[in-house]
């Protein structure tokens, strides 16, 4: 198994736990406290019961994706929507970079994925905690990131579910195999005491939503995130 190193490693805040009524100022703010990517939650009261947001905000909210000095963070777009495709098309409109959907909520997994990247975007795909893993076996090759739900999608602030960890040491083992470069993405309940942990299991990318979100000073969470990952 090829662990990460530390210099691979990748934090996603959220904004689900942001602050609605300051999107743009939230993400330009977290960005400038070193967030590595913006995580975009998008909620349809069908595939999952919220509600959140949509490629209009995702338009309106890209200009602030950027560091002080200018460079781009990657908008990281996680679906909870059914059906798919005509979402994710606009989406990639929207500037997303990366999109990722669950399987379960796609009729055709595959065809998902390719529209994804013929619009420019890097695919995922994203696994709920009772979900098996099969479909990589048909599609790894065509992926640019795995996302592993260690809580339920649809809120933020639950625990994080110990299963996650099994689950990501056999994506780390698939990602070994199949020999490309895929990102394994974790998602639901990190916080600076655990990342430690996810990231032994073999993940590189974390979502923290109301652990960043929810104390005044995003930088000093994430620097303790960076922290616990460089003692791992
Ligand atoms: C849940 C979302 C998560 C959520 C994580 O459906 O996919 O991205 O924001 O929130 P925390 O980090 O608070 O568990
Ligand atoms: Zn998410």
């Amino acid at each position: 198994m090829t662990a990460p190193t530390r210099s691979e490693f990748r934090i996603a805040p959220s904004i689900l736990s942001a602050d609605f009524a300051r999107l743009g100022e939230e993400v330009k703010n977290v960005v400038a406290a070193g967030a590595d990517w913006i995580h975009f939650d998008v909620m349809d009261n069908h595939y999952v019961p919220n509600l959140t947001f949509g490629p209009m905000v995702c338009q309106a909210l890209k200009p602030y994706a950027r560091t002080p000095e200018g460079v781009a963070v990657p908008i990281d777009v996680h679906l909870m929507i059914q059906p798919v495709d005509a979402l994710a098309a606009a989406f990639a409109e929207a500037g997303a970079d990366y999109i990722s959907f669950h399987p379960d909520a796609s009729t055709h997994v595959h065809r998902s994925i390719q529209a994804i990247r013929a619009a420019g975007c890097k695919p995922g795909l994203v696994f709920n905690p009772a979900e098996p893993l099969d479909v990589l076996d048909w599609v790894i090759d065509d992926i640019d990131l795995v996302l592993i739900m260690s809580v339920n999608p649809g809120f933020g602030g639950q625990g994080f579910i110990d299963s996650a960890l099994r689950k990501i040491e056999d994506v780390r083992k698939r990602i070994a195999a199949s020999g490309k470069d895929i990102r394994l993405e974790v998602d639901g309940g990190i916080k600076p005491d655990n990342i430690a942990r996810v990231a032994a299991a073999g993940a590189d990318t974390f979502v923290a939503g109301s652990a960043i979100f929810g104390k005044p000073d995003y930088r000093a969470v994430i620097d303790s995130m960076r922290v616990a990952l460089a003692g791992r």
